[in-house]
C-alpha cells in the first residue's frame, strides 16, 4: 500500500533561484535548476502531506498535488513563506540571491564613455534563518548547503548559525547545478550521515522518509 504517513501535515518547500532586478532589463541570479527542491516537494506530497512549493523561476514542470507559489525576489519568497505559515516542516532548497540592488534603476543603466557603473548591493533576508527563529517556527526546519571546500565542517557550522534542525550539504565542485545526481551529507544534532551518490529523486525519497520518521518515530 502507498505510504501516506504525512497525511495531515503541511510542508513548505522553497526551490529554484531568486531573481533580483538591477534595472528594467538586467538582473542578478544564479544557476539553480530547482530539480532537487521540486523532487522533494513531489516525494513529500506523495506521502500525503499538503505541500506549498514556493519557487523562483525554473524551467521544470510543477509536481502534481503540490500548491505552487511563484515568486521572483528573495523578499517575495520570504513574504510567501510567512504567508504560508503555519507549517509542520519547512525545507529550504532555494538558491536565494545573497544580495539585491540597493536602488532599482527605473530606466536602463546606460553605458557611458567614462567608468563602468558601480552596483550598490544590500543583503537579502535569510529565509532559512528567519523561519528557524520564527514565532510560528515549523517543528522541523531543513536547510541545504552547497559547499566547495570542507563540506561537512562548513555544514556543521552552518546548521548552528542558521538555527535549523537538519542541514543537507553537498559538494558542488563536481557541478551539481542542473545535474540529475547528487551526493549529500545530512547533519543533525546527533551527527553526520553520508549518503551515497544517487539520483536527485532518490535523495528526495530518502529525505521524505526521514521527515516521515521525524513525525512518526517507529
Ligand atoms: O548561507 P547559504 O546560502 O549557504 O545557506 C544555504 C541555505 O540557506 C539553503 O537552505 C538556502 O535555501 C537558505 N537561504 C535562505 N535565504 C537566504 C540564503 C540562503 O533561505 N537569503
Amino acid at each position: 500500500a502507498p505510504d501516506r504517513s504525512l497525511t495531515g501535515k503541511h510542508v513548505l518547500v522553497t526551490a529554484g533561484p531568486t531573481v533580483e532586478a538591477l534595472d528594467p532589463v538586467r538582473f542578478l541570479s544564479n544557476h539553480s535548476s530547482g530539480k532537487q527542491g521540486y523532487a522533494i516537494a513531489a516525494a513529500i506530497a506523495e506521502k500525503g502531506a499538503k505541500v506549498t512549493l514556493i519557487s523562483g523561476p525554473v524551467k521544470i514542470p510543477a509536481p502534481k498535488s503540490v500548491h505552487v507559489v511563484q515568486v521572483s525576489t528573495a523578499q517575495e519568497m520570504l513574504a510567501a513563506c510567512e504567508a504560508a505559515l503555519p507549517a509542520d516542516a519547512a525545507i529550504c532548497t532555494a538558491a536565494v540571491s545573497d544580495w539585491r540592488a540597493k536602488e532599482l534603476a527605473s530606466s536602463k543603466i546606460k553605458k557611458s564613455s567614462d567608468e563602468p557603473p558601480t552596483l550598490r548591493l544590500v543583503e537579502n533576508p535569510d529565509i532559512l534563518a528567519t523561519l528557524s527563529h520564527h514565532q510560528k517556527r515549523p517543528s522541523l526546519v531543513v536547510g541545504f548547503a552547497a559547499e566547495t571546500d570542507d563540506v561537512v565542517e562548513n555544514a556543521i557550522a552552518k546548521r548552528l548559525r542558521k538555527g535549523c534542525d537538519w542541514l543537507v550539504a553537498n559538494d558542488v565542485r563536481v557541478g551539481v547545478f542542473g545535474a540529475e545526481r547528487n551526493q549529500v551529507s545530512l547533519i543533525d544534532s546527533t551527527g553526520v550521515e553520508m549518503w551515497p551518490d544517487m539520483e536527485k529523486t532518490d535523495v528526495a525519497q530518502r529525505l521524505a522518509e526521514r521527515v516521515s520518521k521525524f513525525f512518526i518515530p517507529s
